[in-house]
């Protein structure tokens, strides 16, 4: 891996799925799979697009994959030539993560001589809307090319098919300069709420070429024709214009009009701003480490995805746990916004973090709601959010190996640390960017909602003057509906305290929203807070400093992992649930108490973080991806950056090695990870850079592994941008 450039030589037909993930290439409106343009539904091809939604019959409620617009194959001499059925003499792909291009070169051997088609596609970073691709064909004899590339309307989905009414037709603009030209476009519904969806098509060729339209079954193409001469190469480009009805009334217009905008301008003029506007990005985001080219590559190769899947396009939208990679994990979006990819926006980017807090401030509805149907007060957050704040999470959501049956399962119902992010979140992005305007009255109130909804859980036992939260399931899934999970209850303390810090707030800036009685909600919550029982550290024995993740853990088999996995039946099954593997032993599934720590590491000493450290670790599976990157976290507040190391690499690796969990019992859930991306900026800038806000305000002091020299990056604070230059130990910060 070499100059913000990753390759794959040769083809393997079982990297299909890892490789679309690995070379994802998007713009936070959409992202495209990094397949081939020759690949149909079984090989996973996808163009994703955010935050539109759709559901058939009992079926998941998922993201929309569109009619892929990519879709190209070549003929030569009459002969088709594609992969994987016509084996290729070389075939290569690439990523450029610098500047989100994806590149295939394939060289096929024919009988009159050797074939070479090299294609370039990027969906661009200046027009949300447009996608661009090139091709160069170039043979070593005269050959007699058929370029056939248009629409391929068989789409490739999870629960669908979600697209209705399809026609395909051309087209030919009767005004404007590529008035009579042809365009190729596909037209459909969203079979739940009817939305039209929109994709368009048109090409232009610098070589001369015939040009038809035809339809091969559900595609819709253009068959380019013409002679390749040894020694030159033949072009075409294609511009794809995509568009629904969330943002037009008319979205056929809208892709239309992209790709004759795009046209116009010419193909060169498209990328070169995409790429400019790609290097702007680089400029307030790039984390150079020296010393350490893997950890350099990984870690910016980390901050491409989250760059790719921001939605810069809207002013209120989230990030799915598995980015615009398809429709895993029902495009739905999780407490992994709030507490793994948010410091990066922050820090990079703070529209975009913004984006991300209005839209949970804009769902504020459906977590109201939901907590109404659980029979409880304020904003019980969706596990896994949709539109709206609705609840895409099934009670059901794994499928048990064994029986094929669906597996009851509590995520949704009692994953109740889901709404503290959302304070986390909107007070993070408060104390980072010192913008109060997100807490205008409906930020306020979903904030004070947010507390009011732990309010609403808190318990006394009769016996103990204190409060307690029962009935839940802590980050670590693998143990449902325990009583006191530590991390549950810190974080419902947390808010408690952000509604009262809150409130202060809207009280001085006139933003208390109507029917809240300030005086008597901050006693409320402060009281609350104050009674609010928090596991303790041991004070002696064996365990003497390590926090109890529940009650009753300490009780639970401490079987070790190799002993656990050794139970397993079925590679697939599920560890968690009522006969799951790790259900009665103290085998968690990610860092619980370690997630905890991380966040509130100055409320204790460091042998305390470290004895938690050292008891939790050889007991996690790391079974999800947003695991490392906690135990890389607080293994450098701990002072052991070199501990922390292969954790952060693991995490900075999660998309370009692979490897993480592909299957919840028979579910997919494969994708890209851009929660452990967003661990991995965390630890390189805030846990090796040491970069945090202390009452002095913003300090840097570093604590580098041995195989890092030095750092610089950029951050942003309070609306300055910084320019922070680390050499071994010492650290400097300068404002721009
Ligand atoms: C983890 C959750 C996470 C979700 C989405 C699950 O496997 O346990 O903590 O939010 O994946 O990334």
């Amino acid at each position: 891996m070499k100059n913000w450039m990753i390759r794959q030589e040769g083809y393997v037909e079982e990297d299909i799925p890892s490789l679309g993930n690995r070379y994802l290439i998007g713009n936070g409106y959409l992202g495209i799979r990094g397949t081939l343009e020759e690949y149909e539904a079984k090989q996973l091809p996808a163009i994703n697009l955010a935050g539109i939604y759709d559901r058939v019959g009992d079926g998941w409620r998922e993201p929309i994959n569109l009619p892929n617009g990519c879709f190209s194959y070549l003929k030569v001499d009459g002969n088709i030539y594609r992969l994987p059925e016509q084996g290729a003499k070389a075939h290569c792909i690439s990523l450029d993560y610098r500047h989100g291009i994806f590149r295939r070169e394939t060289t096929w051997h024919t009988v009159r001589g050797d074939i070479t088609l090299q294609t370039d596609r990027f969906v661009s970073m200046t027009r949300t809307n447009l996608i661009g691709m090139r091709f160069r064909i170039s043979a070593d004899f005269h050959a007699d090319v058929e370029l056939l590339t248009g629409i391929d309307c068989e789409v490739w989905d999870l629960n669908g098919p979600h697209l209705e009414h399809l026609s395909m037709e051309e087209y030919h603009p009767e005004e404007g300069e590529n008035a009579g030209e042809s365009v190729l476009l596909v037209q459909a519904l969203t079979h739940e709420e009817h939305i039209p969806i929109a994709v368009a098509a048109s090409v232009q060729t610098v070589t001369p070429a015939e040009i038809q339209c035809t339809v091969e079954g559900k595609k819709i193409l253009h068959r380019i024709c013409l002679i390749t001469k040894p020694g030159e190469c033949a072009v075409v480009e294609k511009y794809i214009g995509v568009s629904t009805g969330k943002e037009r009334e008319i979205p056929v217009q809208e892709a239309v009009g992209t790709i004759m905008a795009a046209k116009a301008s010419g193909y060169e003029w498209c990328l070169q701003s995409h790429v400019e506007r790609w290097e702007e990005l680089w400029k307030h985001s790039e984390v150079v480490i020296k010393g350490d080219p893997i950890a350099n590559e990984a870690v910016n190769y980390s901050l491409y995805h989250l760059h790719s899947i921001a939605p810069r396009h809207t002013e209120s939208l989230s990030i799915p746990a598995r980015g615009l990679s398809g429709q895993t994990y029902k495009g739905a979006v999780f407490w992994d916004t709030e507490m793994f990819m948010l410091d990066f926006f922050l820090m990079t980017d703070p529209a975009t973090a913004r984006v991300l807090m209005k839209y949970r401030i804009d769902s504020l509805k459906g977590a109201l709601e939901k907590a109404q149907h659980y029979g409880l007060q304020g904003a019980f957050y969706a596990w896994e959010s949709q539109e709206g704040g609705y609840d895409a999470c099934s009670d059901y959501n794994v499928t048990d190996v064994f029986t094929g049956r669906p597996m009851r399962t509590f995520f949704k119902d009692k994953q109740v640390h889901i709404s503290a992010a959302i304070a986390y979140g909107i007070l993070r992005y408060v104390e980072w960017t010192k913008d109060e305007s997100l807490l205008d009255i409906e930020g306020v109130r979903t904030v004070i909602e947010c507390a009011r909804f732990y309010y609403s859980l808190l318990l006394q036992p009769l016996t103990k003057e204190r409060l307690e939260i029962h009935d839940v399931i802590g980050p670590d899934e693998y143990h449902e509906r325990v009583n006191n999970n530590g991390y549950t209850n810190r974080m419902a303390k947390f808010t408690l305290d952000a509604a009262v810090q809150v409130i202060e707030i809207a009280l001085k800036n006139h933003t208390l929203p109507q029917g809240y009685d300030a005086k008597a909600l901050m006693e409320a919550f402060g009281k609350a807070s104050r009674m609010l029982y928090i596991p303790q550290p041991a004070t002696t024995g064996d365990k003497k400093g390590v926090i109890e993740q529940f009650d009753g853990y300490f009780a639970l088999e401490d079987a070790s992992l190799e002993q656990v996995r050794g139970r397993l039946l079925h590679e697939k099954e599920y560890w968690g649930g009522a006969y799951g593997v790790a259900s009665h032993t103290q085998i968690i599934k990610q860092a619980d108490v370690v997630t905890w720590l991380n966040l509130f590491s100055e409320e204790y000493d460091k042998d305390t973080l470290r004895a938690n450290w050292e008891y939790y670790e050889p007991r996690t599976e790391h079974g999800s991806s947003l695991s490392a990157g906690m135990y890389a976290m607080l293994a450098c507040k701990i002072g052991e950056p070199d501990r922390a190391y292969p954790f952060f690499l693991k995490s900075a690796m999660a998309d370009l090695q692979g490897g993480g969990k592909e299957w919840a019992g028979l579910v997919y859930i494969g994708g890209t990870h851009p929660a452990a991306a967003g661990a991995a900026y965390m630890t390189a800038v805030e846990g090796f850079g040491g970069i945090s806000l202390t009452e002095g305000g913003l300090t840097v002091q570093p604590s580098l592994p041995k195989s890092i020299q030095g750092m610089e990056f950029h951050i942003y604070y309070e609306g300055t941008e910084y320019e922070v230059k680390i050499e071994g130990n010492r650290g400097t910060v300068t404002a721009l």
